[in-house]
């Protein structure tokens, strides 16, 4: 915790339910669902106090990887939240055509999804309280005393009609903890070894405009790797791995023709709360065969390079 005393889960578990009892009373609370550790763990605590008057809204803002959004829907309502999925990829394309800029591109995804979550919002009957999966280092990161690094993409500065008090029983926590309170919970391993993923997505990881053309690509590149990190059991090994698409096009050949494609960046990083991050040494023969897969499978990239960056100088994210 960020006072420095050791966590004890269970003890956790007990003090934030009984916290969050007193707060809430019988109010209805909303929460936004991202599919991470974070928010996930924040739900189940939050549904553990108080049940249904819980209501989460998880929004498909386009910028997920592939599947997801089915895949951890799925999950949420095997976990027994009190969940709604809405679909809004097209609202978030339209905010994000034209911008190159990342912190604009951080603020149009952010206002959008203000805009989405505010409008299913006022359909919950009673909501007084807002739900939020913010962990210490988010904290502490965009408040730091050199200024925003990066703007973190959370649901605060909603409209005035909605003037919710906010629940944040995980921001004296880092990520390994909230990893602890989520076992406690009963959380599976699968869930819980996640690697983090921002709440923008995919759009901090597709430089310059992202189109769902560009989305796309990242999205079957960011699935081969993904895939071939798990089938070598290396997922499990590394903290957070993450596939880029860069705003250059290289030359290459394919079927014998010159080509002149986009390159995928790919990254792997060990840390243990985010705030530094050291490089991953994957073997050499996976890197060449996950590009080769690459280039192979995925329409549009002929070129992949490795991302070899600790944190600091770089951050984890490119955007
Ligand atoms: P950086 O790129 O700042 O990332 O080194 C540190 C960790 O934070 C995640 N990240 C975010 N998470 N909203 C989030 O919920 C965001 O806007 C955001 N930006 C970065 C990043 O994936 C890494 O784990």
């Amino acid at each position: 915790m960020y006072n420095g005393e050791k966590l004890n889960p269970k003890q956790f578990v007990l003090d934030s339910v009984a916290e969050i009892k007193q707060q809430v009373g019988s109010d209805t609370v909303v929460l936004g669902l991202s599919g991470g550790v974070d928010s996930t763990v924040t739900a189940l605590l939050i549904d553990k106090a108080i049940g249904h008057q819980l209501v989460c809204i998880f929004v498909d803002h386009g910028l997920l990887r592939k599947g997801e959004f089915e895949d951890v829907l799925k999950h949420y309502e095997g976990l027994g939240l009190n969940v709604k999925g809405v679909r809004a990829a097209d609202r978030f394309f339209a905010a994000l055509k034209g911008i190159t800029d990342p912190e604009l591109k951080r603020k149009a995804i952010g206002k959008t999804f203000i805009d989405v979550f505010a409008d299913e919002a006022r359909k919950v009957k009673d909501a007084k309280w807002l739900a939020q999966g913010t962990i210490w280092p988010d904290i502490a990161e965009s408040h730091s005393d050199k200024g925003v690094i990066k703007s973190h993409h959370n649901v605060g500065g909603l409209p005035e009609d909605l003037k919710f008090g906010l629940v944040e029983p995980l921001k004296y926590l880092y990520k390994y903890e909230v990893r602890e309170v989520g076992a406690e919970l009963g959380l599976d391993a699968h869930f819980l070894g996640r690697h983090p993923f921002p709440g923008p997505g995919l759009g901090v990881r597709c430089l310059e405009e992202c189109t769902p053309e560009r989305i796309h690509i990242l999205q079957e590149a960011d699935a081969v790797y993904i895939d071939a990190l798990r089938e070598a059991g290396l997922y499990d090994k590394i903290w957070q791995a993450a596939a880029i698409l860069l705003p250059v096009r290289s030359t290459g050949i394919k079927d014998g023709k010159r080509t002149f494609e986009n390159v995928i960046a790919l990254r792997a990083v060990n840390s243990v709360d985010a705030v530094t991050a050291e490089v991953v040494n994957l073997p050499f023969d996976f890197l060449q065969k996950v590009s080769t897969d690459i280039i192979a499978k995925v329409d549009g990239v002929n070129r992949v390079v490795y991302d070899c960056s600790p944190k600091p100088p770089s951050t984890i994210e490119w955007e």
